[in-house]
């Protein structure tokens, strides 16, 4: 992992957000590769999930909404951790960091916690005993950052930022419906900043206090109208969030998935299953499929008084749709193709003992092809400016080089994920033709200048 965040801040794909000033913890900047990396892997999930699907159309909602909004979906109440404090060093940790699901309970009417343990329980900044009547004292921290609306800081202007997006694609299901004309079973989808004050932070962006999450909220006919619709489109989202993943490459073996016990359940779901990678720290969430049911919708018919009931023409009734969502993290996803596809050459493979590259799938990878003169005369560096110009031009993602041996500039783009470098050299000048190299076979092979850009086109799956 240390390899990784030290490639990933040197090359300009990720580092600490204020970092002059020390840095703010858990808040993440995305350098040059980096916001090109995070923007494709955006438009390739937007385009997979709402431009190439007639049944889900996209939103952009609001991160400050009316504060009424969290009420009715339960955050203000219910999106806590629950945290205990040590009474030696005073490090503050999350209860189920620290208990199994079977050590304790929850009485959220009480808004206290019950504990049962028949082993030591140690403090994991210390190392001091944490005893059974500090874990009793262990209290909710709302994660949801608080801010004000206008000049005046009082209880009236109090809101919040939005720790999900889901909510504004529940209060716009009417307004959605209307302008769209979509009838149910459809989806709405929205990809949009997110906050929340995590309590527990490090593994590098893993666990963000700002992050991107990309969600649909798929709206069914609830159980009373079509026994089963429901759990039917949440195994269909299932197959289909994990086939993202794989899509891009990534290692199977390396993907599990993850049944929420009942006990632990948000909220709002019914049934909740995640999709888990395996990283360098260990099992971590990707991404998950839940179902919402109608709860939603009908806090917010009761908090607004407005009717979000929907009216099936086809069968001439009224009902509120369930709703199953598909919800991942945008950056989750960039960490998990950055480390799946991190390897050092063991000299096998015609490379050096040792070297790095990044097997990055072409349709997410910053750079897409590299361009460069063999050397940097007679007219070699023109052509490959204006190689690069004409791929840039058609959107491919390219960058000109031309400085150090060719070596070094082939083992530059590898380390970021290049998948395709062409190289101008004196034989072009005779042939109009470019040696193109990919990175993972490391086969060249000769193309002619005028044919580059359908060459790419064809091997990118762009028309
Ligand atoms: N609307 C449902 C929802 O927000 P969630 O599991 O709490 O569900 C959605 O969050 C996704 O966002 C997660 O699957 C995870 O990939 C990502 N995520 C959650 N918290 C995060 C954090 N602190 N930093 C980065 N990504 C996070």
């Amino acid at each position: 992992m240390e390899k990784i965040v030290s490639l990933c801040k040197r090359r300009g794909f990720v580092w600490q957000g204020s970092e002059i000033y020390g840095g703010v913890g858990a808040v993440w900047h995305f350098g040059p590769l980096g916001v090109e990396m995070k923007n494709a892997i955006k438009r390739h999930w937007w385009a997979t999930f709402v431009l190439r699907r007639e049944d889900v159309v996209g939103i952009e909602g609001a991160v400050i909404m009316h504060p009424k909004v969290w009420e009715a979906s339960g955050h203000l109440e219910k999106f806590v951790d629950w945290l205990i404090e040590c009474k030696h060093c005073h490090a503050r940790h999350r209860v189920d960091h620290i208990l199994t699901p079977e050590e304790y309970k929850i009485d959220e009417k009480k808004s206290e916690i019950s504990a049962h343990i028949k082993r030591q329980i140690k403090c994991p900044s210390c190392g001091e005993e944490l005893d059974l009547d500090f874990i009793a004292k262990a209290k909710p921290f709302n994660l949801m950052f608080k801010t004000y609306l206008g000049p005046v800081e009082d209880r009236a202007s109090l809101t919040y930022l939005r720790p999900e997006t889901a909510q504004s694609m529940f209060t716009d299901f009417k307004l959605v419906l209307e302008s769209s004309r979509q009838k149910v079973p459809f989806g709405i989808a929205q990809i949009g900043k997110s906050f929340r004050n995590e309590i527990t932070t490090g593994d590098f962006f893993f666990r963000a206090r700002e992050f991107e999450i990309a969600e649909i909220e798929y709206f069914v006919k609830p159980e009373s109208v079509e026994k089963g619709a429901d759990e039917k489109a949440f195994d269909e989202w299932f197959k289909l969030w994990k086939k993202f993943y794989t899509d891009l490459g990534i290692d199977e073996k390396k993907l599990r998935e993850y049944e929420h016990p009942k006990k632990l359940l948000a909220h709002y779901s019914k049934r909740t299953v995640d999709i888990e990678y395996e990283f360098p720290f260990g099992w971590s969430e990707l991404a998950g499929v839940a179902n919402r049911t109608d709860y939603d919708l009908k806090r917010h018919m009761e908090f607004s008084g407005r009717d979000l009931h929907y009216f099936d023409e086809e069968i001439k009734e009224k009902f509120i749709p369930y709703v199953i969502e598909p919800t991942l993290g945008v950056e989750r996803v960039m960490l998990a193709v950055i480390v799946d596809g991190y390897s050092e050459s063991d000299g096998s493979d015609g490379r050096e003992k040792g070297e790095v590259v990044m097997h990055l799938h072409p349709t997410i990878a910053p750079v897409q092809v590299g361009c460069f003169p063999l050397v940097k005369k007679d007219k070699l560096p023109e052509i490959a400016k204006k190689i690069y110009k004409g791929l840039s031009e058609k959107r491919i993602r390219a960058y000109y080089d031309e400085s150090g041996s060719i070596g070094r500039r082939y083992r530059r783009q590898d380390e970021v994920g290049t998948p395709w470098c062409v190289t101008v050299d004196f034989e072009s000048l005779k042939d109009d033709s470019v040696t193109v190299r990919d990175r993972d076979t490391l086969k060249q092979e000769r193309v002619k200048i005028k044919e580059l850009n359908d060459y790419f086109f064809s091997k990118l799956n762009l028309s």
